[in-house]
Parts: structure tokens; sequence; C-alpha cells
């Protein structure tokens, strides 16, 4: 008997079908095989063009929509792997072998409890803080709490100070400045013990790079229980990743049709090529600081709106539509204002992005009972159809990984401010993995920039340059 989760890999199946029948006559993509030092190659404005490093990790194949993860094809993996098994690809270059694998889960269920790191993040204000913010925060605190990066310096002990009292939060009693102040916590000289506590580790490993992937979910589902003005739940060592993350969220364990649609938009959201998120973790990695500090730029620059951002955004503009009446007229004006439409364009993809291949018909199964996705489908998708007839052809706009994926999200009961942790949640497999692999043959990322401005100019002291505004540059 075909069960609901058939139903879904039935569905990415079809939509692989759809795909390569539309773009196997497409031209191939450039940027494959190995790089001969230094190489020539045409640079555009935000470093477009550039090369950076090889890699074997993952190659977008911008004019043909493919996606491919260490040579295996997104539609494949979506349709028979889980998150789980793309994390361990993404890291190690190959699939794992039984047993290989269950080491490997065994650790993610180790790693996948927090509650020292919970304990401390729950002292900061994380119902005022953006998801993002918080998902970045918490990976400092996971580097405090489960590294010695920063033991040789005196810290107070905060950890006991939150247990105490609620009251005594890092602050000065009395403000009167630094020299007077009185901290609430002791000064502690905190030394580097002779024998690494249990649980701490390189902050620059492997082992570090599990940690993240697995505790990335815990601190999201954590940040988005807190924020619904409810206690993180610990996680369930029997349930999955996708599972457990949703069971952490949501405080009921997911039906087996909720968990497979969240393994495939995990393992979707993998990894990308050297998008904006990546390269900033890679850029802070290259300097050798450590993994956790450089997942912490990758969370910082996926929370922007171009970036993945878009996912909250486009569902607002959704929402601001209102209506499939309303499409028409919301469009003409966005184009006369020159506004460009959440979810739609990609850097590389110059055609229908894969992975909204598979988003969208997700999004449509979804929202099959649950009115309010299906009234955001609708209106999704005649947007799509005028942005495509619009801007297709002439521009190469089509929807991108973000276009779908709030309303799926939105479906499963996933609140807007969560999506883009969704997001990271995913996607800090793709940062570490490749993290890992460029610190293998490190060199530090060290663009130029074109200078424009002056020289020369004559340096004059404050009260000798008047009293009006003056030009910046
Ligand atoms: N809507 C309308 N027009 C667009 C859009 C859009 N979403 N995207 C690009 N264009 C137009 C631009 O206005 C520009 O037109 P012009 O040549 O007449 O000036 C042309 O297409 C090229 O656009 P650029 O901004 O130069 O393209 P770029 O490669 O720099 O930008 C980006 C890619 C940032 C994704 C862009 O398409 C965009 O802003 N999209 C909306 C935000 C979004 O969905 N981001 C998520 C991307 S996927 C991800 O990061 C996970």
């Amino acid at each position: 008997m075909e069960t609901r989760t058939d139903k879904i890999t039935e569905i990415v199946l079809k939509a692989a079908r759809k795909a390569r029948r539309e773009t196997s006559s497409a031209p191939q993509q450039e940027g494959r095989g190995r790089a001969n030092w230094p190489l020539d190659c045409t640079v555009g404005p935000g470093l477009e063009g550039a090369i950076a490093c090889e890699t074997k990790i993952g190659f977008v194949n911008g004019t043909r929509g493919e996606l491919t993860y260490c040579g295996y094809d997104i539609f494949d993996l979506c349709a028979y792997s889980t998150f789980e098994e793309v994390s361990y690809l993404l890291l190690y270059g190959r699939m794992p072998t039984a047993k290989q694998f269950a080491s490997f889960k065994r650790k993610l269920v180790k790693s996948r409890s927090l509650p020292h790191t919970l304990r401390l993040l729950m002292g900061f204000p994380l119902e005022q803080m953006h998801p993002m913010a918080c998902l970045r925060l918490g990976t400092n605190l996971m580097r405090q709490r489960l590294t010695w990066q920063d033991s040789d310096a005196a810290r107070p002990d905060s950890v006991a100070a939150i247990a105490a009292d609620e009251d005594s939060i890092p602050m000065e009693t009395i403000p009167k400045g630094e020299q007077k102040a009185i901290y609430e916590f002791k000064k502690r000289k905190t030394e580097r013990p002779a024998k690494v506590p249990e649980g701490t580790e390189d902050a620059a490993g492997l082992a570090a790079c599990i940690r993240l992937i697995s505790g990335l979910s815990t601190i999201a589902a954590a940040v988005a229980r807190v924020r619904d003005h409810k206690l993180p739940i610990e996680p369930d060592p029997e349930l999955g990743h996708a599972a457990n993350y949703l069971y952490m969220m949501n405080g009921v364990r997911p039906t087996p049709e909720q968990e497979r649609i969240m393994d495939i938009a995990l393992i979707l959201h993998a990894d990308h090529g050297m998008n904006a998120s990546t390269f900033a973790s890679m850029v802070v990695a290259s300097t050798l600081s450590d993994i956790y500090f450089s997942i912490g730029s990758g969370i910082a620059a996926l929370s922007g709106p171009l970036h993945g951002g878009a996912n909250e955004a486009v569902l607002v503009m959704l929402e601001k539509i209102g209506h499939p009446d309303n499409v028409d007229a919301w469009f003409d004006k966005a184009m006369r204002r020159k506004k460009k439409i959440m979810g739609m364009g990609h850097r590389v993809y110059k055609t229908y992005d894969p992975r909204a291949r598979i988003l969208g018909p997700l999004a449509s199964y979804v929202a099959r009972d649950n009115p309010d996705a299906a009234l955001l489908l609708r209106i999704a998708r005649k947007l799509e159809k005028r942005v495509v007839e619009s801007l297709g052809k002439e521009k190469n706009i089509f929807p991108n990984v973000d276009y779908y994926s709030g309303i799926v999200y939105k479906a499963m009961g996933i609140h807007r401010n969560m999506f883009t942790p969704v997001f990271a949640v995913s996607r800090v497999a793709g940062w570490t993995a490749r993290v890992h692999e460029y610190l293998k043959k490190n060199r530090i990322f060290r663009p130029r920039a074109l200078y424009v401005g002056a020289f020369g100019k004559e340096y004059k002291p404050l009260d000798e340059r008047g009293r009006g505004k003056t030009t910046s540059r």
C-alpha cells in the first residue's frame, strides 16, 4: 500500500523528470575541472565570476538548473536520502557504510542535547531579538561551553550565576563607570585544566562541525519555544534529525509525513556553492579563527533579505498582496517602482531553481488541507506566472529556493520568524563541510578594491573646517 511518505517521494521524482525533460538540452555551466593557479577569469562587482578555491563538495549548474552534492543529484538525494546522510556526505565526501552511519548518528544524538548552552541562552532577551540573532548568539555560547577557546582569560561563571538568581544576569550593580564598577560576578581565574573536561574539544575540527550541525537545531527550536513563552524541550534520542527539530519546536512528535517534508527541506538547503553565507564562513575560518565563529558569520550573512531572509520576506509579500485578484495591480506597481520580487532571481541560476521545482509541488501538497496556505499558494502561483512572463526571458528571473519554502513551513505550523533559522539549521552542514575542506589547503582570503577616491588632501584642524555641512567624500 502506498503511504503518504511514498506520495512525497513520488512528488520529488515527478519534479525530477520534469526538470530533466526541460533542461537537458541547455548548455553546460562553466566552473568545473582543476585550476591552474593563478587563473584568468572575468570578475564583476560583488565578486561575480571570481573563483576562490577548488572544491569537491558541490556544484551549481546555473544554466541547466542542476544541483549536485559530492556527485549526487539533488533530486535523488531528496527522494532517497536523509539530512543526516547528506551531512555525512558533505563532511566526508562519500556516502557512509551502515557502520559509519550508525556511529555518525550516535555523535549527532550526543551533540543534540545542549542543556548548559540553552541555560546560558535563556539569560538573554530572546523574545526581543530576531531568531537569527539568537542563533548567532547560540553558536557563540556553544563555543564558550564546549571548547576552551577563551579559557585563559579571567571570566565570570555565568552558568552558576544565572542558575542562582535571574536578577544576577551580568551587569554593573551601580553604573559608576569602569573604575568603580562592582560586578555581581566574582572575577575568577580560569586556567585551562590539565585534563580537559569531558565534552570539550578542538574548536576547529570535525567534532566541532558535528556539534554545530546537530546543536544548531536544538538552539533554533529552543528559540522558537522561548519566543512563544514556552520552555525548551529535550531532544528525543529515538527520533531522527528532522523529526527532532520539529518535536523540539512544536512539543509534539511529527507525523511521518511532516518529518519527511522537513527532511527534504533540510536536504535542499544544505549546500549551495560559494553563496554569500558560505563565503562569509570561509573568510572568517581562513584567518584561523575557529568553526564556531565562522558559522556565526554565516548565520549573520544568511539573515539578510537578499539571501536566506528572503523566505520570510516572500511570506510578508504574499500576505500583503492578500488575494490572487490583487496580484496584477501589485506586480505592475512593483515593476514601475523597480522593486525586486522576493524569492525570484538568482546570481547563478538563469533558469528555474531545482530546489523551487521540489518546494513548489510540496507547497501544493501541504496546502491541500490548509486554507491559509492554499490562499497564499494561489497568490504565489499567479505572481510567478506574471514574473516569468515579464522577466523570465528578458532577465532570466525565475523562482528561487525561497519562493515556496515559506508556504511549506507555514503549513507545518512554523512561525514566519523561524523560516530563516530553518535555512541555517540546514546550511550549517554545507558551511562546516566547506570550511573544513578549505582549511586543509588554507589561504587567507584577501581580495582587493579599486580605490576611486582622492589623494593629497590637506588636513585642516576641526575649527578651520567651517560650520556648514561637509560632503562625506
Ligand atoms: N525581481 C525583479 N527584478 C529582478 C529580481 C527580482 N527578484 N532579481 C533581479 N532582478 C533584475 C534586476 O533589477 C536587474 O535588472 P536590470 O539589469 O534592469 O538592472 C537584473 O535582474 C539583474 O539583477 P541583479 O540584482 O544584478 O542580480 P544579482 O545576481 O546581483 O542578484 C539576487 C541576485 C540578489 C538574488 C536578486 O535576484 C534578488 O535580489 N532577488 C530577490 C531576493 C531573493 O529572493 N533572494 C534570495 C536568493 S536565493 C538565496 O540566497 C538562498
